[in-house]
């Protein structure tokens, strides 16, 4: 893993004087020169829009889209590319989800699972199709550490148990959830998963055949691929059945005036011209971790969790947020005495990027009686060194604040 960082081109460059360390890719990761050049030539051989033209441009640019789907299927194991749907991210892919599942099949009364510990994303889609339809959300909340336990789960599922929307691993401490015994239990009884892979797929190997939820969310963005991009994995039987979420051109079959009747999956749920070229580049981002190797990224991951995770926990002055049994490419924390945002602004004079905030998870953070907190996050690209930089500057910091 040790010349990764030299892919990228941007944590080779100076910015603002200093070359910076990016600690901050539970936010977004940065891109590699092969997702970069991907973007370039594809513009500059292979763009036309997609699914429509008869002429050669049109085909090799539906062609190179078309495999990406194939390939995202793959990197997810998921059987057949129909149940694979391009989306902006993972907040449309649980907004399509939400709002689809609201038309036709959430009613009056039936409750929706969601933790404690979700993204916002994953509050509000269902906030909305609650607000539709009648249902209710039930909070799965996690003990004081963070752990969110199968069994737990099973306490709060009820005969009207329609829906379980839990994150595979979650954004403000890294905690890993048991996500395939989760979706086991809930499909013993009849419920629906939905989860989100945001975190975890720049980790760990998903495996959908194995966890078998019925939709699973991911964001390229987050693996080294564009923004803008991502993929929502919907069981074809769900697929089929769910009512389309957007509508307009490429969803269809037969328009007239007065009705419609709509195109077979995937294309239902794409309305409109696609990203094209995000699609395309995120194949080249799955290249990318391939040609690693995923599982020496979930080993690379754990390894500098764990190192960060133990150097931070012997300093005195800071207190880890989240204290989970099992997290992976996350640490949050406080530095006793000092506001996030004041540490945060200091280590980015230094060149050192950290997220200060809530995290887009608000509740996570009144659960742990805090309003926001520093987190690191690493990506492929970080290294011990990383770290070793991040704590001289953190301790320097420390000093001239207290
Ligand atoms: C756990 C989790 N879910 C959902 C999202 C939303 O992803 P996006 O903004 O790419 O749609 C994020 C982004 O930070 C996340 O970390």
């Amino acid at each position: 893993m040790n010349n990764i960082k030299e892919n990228f081109p941007i944590l080779n460059k100076k910015i603002d004087g200093k070359k910076v360390i990016y600690l901050d890719s539970a936010a977004s990761s940065q891109k590699p020169y092969s997702v970069i050049n991907d973007i370039k030539h594809t513009y500059e051989n292979s763009y036309a829009n997609v699914h429509r033209g008869i002429y050669k441009l049109s085909q090799i640019a539906t062609d190179k889209y078309e495999a990406s789907r194939e390939k995202v299927a793959k990197f997810l194991n998921v059987k057949s590319s129909k149940e694979i749907i391009f989306t902006r991210g993972a907040t449309e892919g649980i907004n399509l989800i939400a709002s689809s599942l609201a038309d036709s099949f959430l009613s009056q009364d039936d409750e929706v699972i969601i933790s404690t510990l979700e993204h916002h994303s994953n509050i509000v889609p269902w906030q909305i199709a609650a607000k539709k339809t009648g249902a209710k959300i039930v909070e799965l909340k996690p003990d004081s550490n963070g752990n969110i336990f199968v069994e737990e789960l099973i306490k709060c599922i009820t005969k009207r148990t329609k829906i379980i929307s839990l994150p595979h691993i979650t954004n403000s401490i890294g905690s890993i959830l048991p996500i395939k015994e989760i979706c086991l239990e809930a499909k013993k009884r009849g419920i629906i998963t939905l989860v989100d892979g945001c975190q975890a797929a720049p980790h760990v190997e998903i495996d959908i055949n194995e966890i078998q939820p019925d939709f699973y969310v991911i964001s390229g963005h987050k693996i080294y691929g564009p923004s803008g991009i991502g993929a929502l994995y919907g069981n074809k039987e769900w697929l089929e059945k769910l009512s389309p979420y957007q509508t307009g051109g490429e969803m269809i079959d037969f328009v007239s005036i007065q009705k419609s009747t709509y195109a077979n999956i995937p294309n239902k749920f794409e309305a409109g011209t696609p990203n094209i070229v995000g699609a395309i580049a995120l194949a080249s981002a799955i290249d990318f971790m391939n040609e690693i190797g995923i599982n020496k990224i979930t080993e690379h991951s754990n390894y500098l969790t764990k190192i960060l995770y133990e150097k931070l926990k012997s300093l005195n002055y800071i207190r880890i947020v989240g204290e989970p049994e099992r997290r992976l490419g996350i640490v949050s924390f406080l530095v006793e005495g000092s506001h996030p945002h004041d540490v945060a602004l200091l280590l980015d004079n230094r060149g050192i990027s950290v997220r200060a905030g809530h995290h887009c998870a608000q509740p996570a953070m009144r659960h742990f009686n805090v309003d926001t907190t520093l987190r690191v996050s690493f990506g492929v690209y970080n290294n011990e060194e990383d770290i070793d930089k991040f704590l001289i500057n953190l301790k320097d910091i420390v000093k001239y604040l207290q």
